[in-house]
């Protein structure tokens, strides 16, 4: 089995877009989950067009996470999220605007806090990749396992994935959307 030497140390260039607006620890965040999905690829010998739309997904879904709610409230309009997930939405619509038509990136960006029962694999590998980069704080040991795993099981740790994070947002009390309980009755 290939073993994924990740460390949180590691840095990946990614070019964001000029319109991004991301602070210092959030380029660093972006980087490791574009990292992270580039590894994948690599290992799992994915498609080069497949691969470029990972890096994209990647490097673009959190391009607008330290825009202001004013913004973020302008791009999507009356959308039925709670602030902190606005920017996946708002960062598709900017990047519609620029002129992005793939509609796995649009879809990947747009529902990566979310989840959407209608992902190809760029969707699915960028909400794993997310929530699995080695520089977040909890459950490291777990999440690193799971992060090796994508490439040899990628449905199997998706579904962990998936469950890990509707288990997080009911501890914690948040809303479960109907996109999230759509996708975990779709994988479970
Ligand atoms: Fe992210």
């Amino acid at each position: 089995m290939t073993t994924l030497a990740i460390d949180k140390t590691s840095r990946f260039a990614v070019e964001l877009p000029e319109w991004a607006q991301v602070n210092e620890k959030r380029r660093g965040h972006i980087a490791r989950v574009t990292a992270l999905l580039v590894q994948w690829a690599d290992v799992m010998h994915v498609r080069d067009d497949e691969r470029v739309a990972w890096i994209d997904a990647g490097r673009f879904h959190d391009a607008l996470k330290d825009a202001s709610d004013a913004e973020l409230r302008e791009l999507v309009g009356e959308a039925p999220y709670e602030i902190q997930m606005l920017h996946g939405p708002a960062a598709a619509v900017r990047l519609e605007r620029a002129g992005e038509r793939r509609i796995g990136v649009l879809d990947a960006v747009r529902y990566h806090t979310i989840g959407y029962v209608d992902w190809d694999r760029t969707g699915r590998a960028l909400y794993m990749a997310d929530f699995l980069e080695p520089g977040r704080g909890f459950s490291k040991a777990d999440r690193g396992f799971l992060a090796a795993q994508v490439p040899h099981d990628f449905d199997g740790v998706f579904r962990q994935v998936v469950r890990a994070r509707l288990e997080w947002s009911l501890h914690e009390g948040f809303s479960l959307f109907p996109e999230a309980v759509e996708l975990w009755n779709a994988v479970r």
